[in-house]
């Protein structure tokens, strides 16, 4: 096992909840191997610089990411690796401002070992962003990197940079060309990187919602519909629904009279053209409905509610932060989803009573399997500390719904 893995075992499910699909942790030996076998594919120059390059010890005590094509072959790389007391590989010739950093108390990473053969563009984004999302989870202030000059003002104008010392030697790759050092203030939101880090996160999912939306439309259980009744009962106010799907829980909204409005934000067209259909049904007038990322919400609210949508999140940290900026002081978040007693034997039983003889049975239960088989969920104390970490308190927990395979959380924002 990877030391890192070890040190700081409480914010690995959330790190791992955080990589888009086709990026992956190394948590194995074996998996270092492959991507320090991929490295060594690519340079195969024997000179000391790329032996030290290869093996300056660091790798294991690093957050070592890799990108995989669809065929499965690694096509990208990157580490992230934090300071400590054993410096940083360049430490015999960093500048002072480093220094400076470290005696002000900044938390310091290094992102290295950058290595693209695939899609430039989209796998240098995937990188980017889970080391952003990394460096967020583990509390980094800034990220050091060392880079061509050239490659300065194009970073510059995505993310706030500044060159920390110009006398870092040559590259030494066939290029040798000039480096410089730069430091990344990861807590100065850029919209532009942001966009930029976020392009190739979730399309793919959300394609497979589009697909499943007329299912998850057509098919009603009375699991749901517990889930409906409850949440929809404790909201009050002007009240936020995130993934809201194909919008099944507005008439049950419609019903309470403490709702003043509800607002359905979701980024599969599939699921939001269905709701607004449905909307339009129930001549639901106080209700609207938004296509677009939870990432992107704005506005503020009494009530925020989550129905099994959480696990899908491809940013959850990012999600969790907007929740928090959008929910009122005194507002509450209610957040429902699988945990890791999702039993599927069990479930399947139920949508075989409840829905065989439906036209859409046969498609419902196998995009539910695939749903089930693919994701890991998160029981429900592993989701406790994943929200708390995020600055929420929790009013009230338990597992009841789904037959006890659905986790739900009333949570407020922490004082
Ligand atoms: C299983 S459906 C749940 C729908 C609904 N809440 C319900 O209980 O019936 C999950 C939904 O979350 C949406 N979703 C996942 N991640 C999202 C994100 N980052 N932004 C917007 N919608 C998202 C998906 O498009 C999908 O429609």
């Amino acid at each position: 096992m990877i030391n890192i893995n070890q040190v700081n075992n409480n914010l690995l499910p959330r790190i791992k909840s955080s990589l888009p699909s086709n990026v992956y942790l190394v948590q194995s030996f074996d998996e270092l191997q492959e991507v320090i076998k991929y490295r060594r594919n690519y340079y195969q120059d024997g000179s000391p610089e790329v032996q030290m390059f290869h093996d300056d010890g660091f790798d294991e005590f690093s957050y070592v990411f890799y990108v995989r094509d669809d065929d499965g072959g690694i096509i990208g790389s990157a580490r992230l690796l934090v300071d400590s007391l054993t410096g940083l590989p360049e430490e015999s010739i960093l500048p002072s401002a480093v220094h400076d950093l470290r005696r002000s108390g900044k938390k310091l990473a290094e992102l290295g070992r950058l290595l693209i053969t695939g899609d430039k563009s989209k796998t240098l984004s995937l990188l980017y962003n889970v080391v952003y999302e990394t460096a967020k989870i583990i509390d980094i202030n800034y990220i050091l990197i060392v880079m061509k000059k050239s490659n300065v003002s194009s970073h510059e104008k995505m993310m706030k940079i500044k060159t920390l010392s110009e006398n870092m030697g040559l590259s030494w790759d066939e290029e040798k060309k000039e480096l410089c050092l730069i430091s990344w203030d990861i807590n100065a939101e850029s919209e532009k990187f942001l966009r930029f880090s976020q392009r190739y996160v979730n399309n793919k999912q959300f394609e497979e919602w589009n697909d499943y939306s007329k299912y998850h439309f057509g098919v009603f259980l009375s699991v749901q519909h517990e889930v409906y009744s409850s949440v929809s009962t404790k909201c009050v106010g002007n009240v936020l629904d995130l993934g809201c799907g194909s919008g099944r829980i507005m008439g049950f909204m419609k019903e309470n009279l403490n709702v003043k409005s509800y607002t359905g934000i979701d980024y599969s067209k599939g699921m939001i053209d269905l709701a607004i259909q449905y909307k339009e049904n129930l001549d639901y007038q106080r209700a609207k409905l938004i296509l677009d990322k939870i990432e992107h919400v704005s506005g503020k609210f009494d009530t925020i509610i989550s129905n099994l949508s959480y696990y899908s999140w491809g940013n959850k940290n990012k999600c969790l932060e907007v929740i928090k900026d959008s929910l009122l002081d005194e507002g509450r978040f209610l957040l429902v989803t699988p945990n890791n007693q999702f039993d599927i034997p069990k479930l399947a039983n139920l949508v075989k009573r409840e829905a065989f003889g439906h036209p859409y049975y046969n498609e419902f239960l196998s995009i539910n399997y695939h749903i089930a088989n693919t994701v890991e969920y998160p029981s429900l104390d592993e989701l406790i500390s994943q929200v708390r970490l995020a600055g929420f308190a929790v009013e009230k927990a338990h597992k009841e719904f789904f037959l006890g395979g659905v986790s739900y959380l009333e949570l407020r924002k922490m004082s």
